[in-house]
């Protein structure tokens, strides 16, 4: 049986939904882990809403390649502006980069098409675009995906969590905020692999607190996991029995800087996270 977990921890409300729809694949292969939408709203009469949104999703797959894998966007004037925000994983290539970013926004428009607060989770790469601005703001809504009856080795238990402790400890100080690790486990050669990432607009600090927060907030639902995933808006994790992630990523490589200097300023936001999110 899948389970889907979804936790916000403010208010530890926290939402099983059986039968996961895609299935836990246990083979690194893309698919979509989950998706919010805010509920439809049918108020932009004249579609610029619509409009600059178009506009922004076709952007983002060749943005974001040219970025390292995280770009972050704004389009449109006042009440029809869009702020718009896509991570791809940092182990993947620029191909599958920006695939999946392709990929997540046809989600998002099939799915979610009226809705103003979206966000798409993919094994590799994170979609989320709102009409208020949320950039730089930390937000700890999160998803867990596990099989909820594939229990590991007790000894290696006892591990594994600290070795995934250890890891989101780490990875804040990382460039990009990535890091993977592998455990050697005390059981005879067996080996566990991790790896953390953050978005980029948030500060180190956000970071460590972010994933330090999944990890708590999840502890009894992945602590005897022997593979589990975890999405959230600002930070991620994945912990699995084999070596799922390439070694070299060239999205994060040199090769891939930026033509211009142009960097978006990163504002001071307010009141996002008070928003009430409907959960499809
Ligand atoms: C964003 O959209 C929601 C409804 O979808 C609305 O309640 C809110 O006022 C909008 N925010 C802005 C800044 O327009
Ligand atoms: C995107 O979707 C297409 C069509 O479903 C699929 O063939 C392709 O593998 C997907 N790409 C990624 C990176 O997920
Ligand atoms: C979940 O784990 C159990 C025990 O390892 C296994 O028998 C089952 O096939 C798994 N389910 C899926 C969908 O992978
Ligand atoms: C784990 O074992 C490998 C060899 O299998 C070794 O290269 C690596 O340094 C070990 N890692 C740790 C943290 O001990
Ligand atoms: C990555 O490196 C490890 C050794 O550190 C190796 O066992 C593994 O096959 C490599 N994986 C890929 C995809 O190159």
């Amino acid at each position: 049986m899948q389970t889907l977990y979804f936790v916000v921890p403010c208010v530890m409300i926290i939402f099983l939904v059986l039968a996961f729809p895609n299935g836990f694949c246990l083979a690194d292969i893309n698919m979509k882990s989950g998706s919010q939408c805010s509920q439809a709203d049918y108020s932009d009469s004249e579609g610029t809403f619509q409009a600059n949104l178009r506009v922004l999703l076709d952007s983002l797959a060749s943005n974001v390649v040219e970025n390292h894998g995280f770009y972050q966007t704004i389009v449109g004037r006042k009440a029809n502006r869009v702020y718009s925000s896509v991570l791809c994983r940092g182990d993947i290539s620029a191909s599958s980069c920006s695939g999946c970013t392709l990929n997540s926004t046809r989600v998002a428009s099939n799915d979610c098409g009226m809705s103003k607060e979206v966000i798409i989770w993919f094994r590799w790469c994170f979609l989320r675009y709102s009409n208020e601005s949320f950039f730089g703001d930390m937000q700890q809504t999160s998803v867990a995906i596990t099989n909820e009856t594939d229990f590991d080795d007790p000894s290696v238990v006892s591990e594994g969590l600290p070795f995934m402790t250890g890891l989101a400890d780490a990875a804040p100080d990382r460039s990009y905020m990535f890091l993977t690790a592998i455990l050697n486990t005390s059981q005879g050669g067996q080996k566990r692999y991790g790896m953390a990432q953050c978005t980029r607009d948030i500060s180190r600090i956000d970071c460590r607190r972010c994933l330090d927060a999944q990890l708590e907030s999840f502890r009894t639902v992945i602590g005897n996991k022997r593979r589990w995933e975890i999405y959230g808006s600002n930070c991620f994790m994945w912990y699995n029995d084999y070596h799922f992630y390439s070694n070299a990523s060239a999205l994060l490589s040199a090769a891939w800087r930026p033509s211009s200097c142009t960097r978006l300023i990163i504002g001071t936001t307010l009141a996002v996270s008070a928003a009430i999110f409907m959960f499809f």
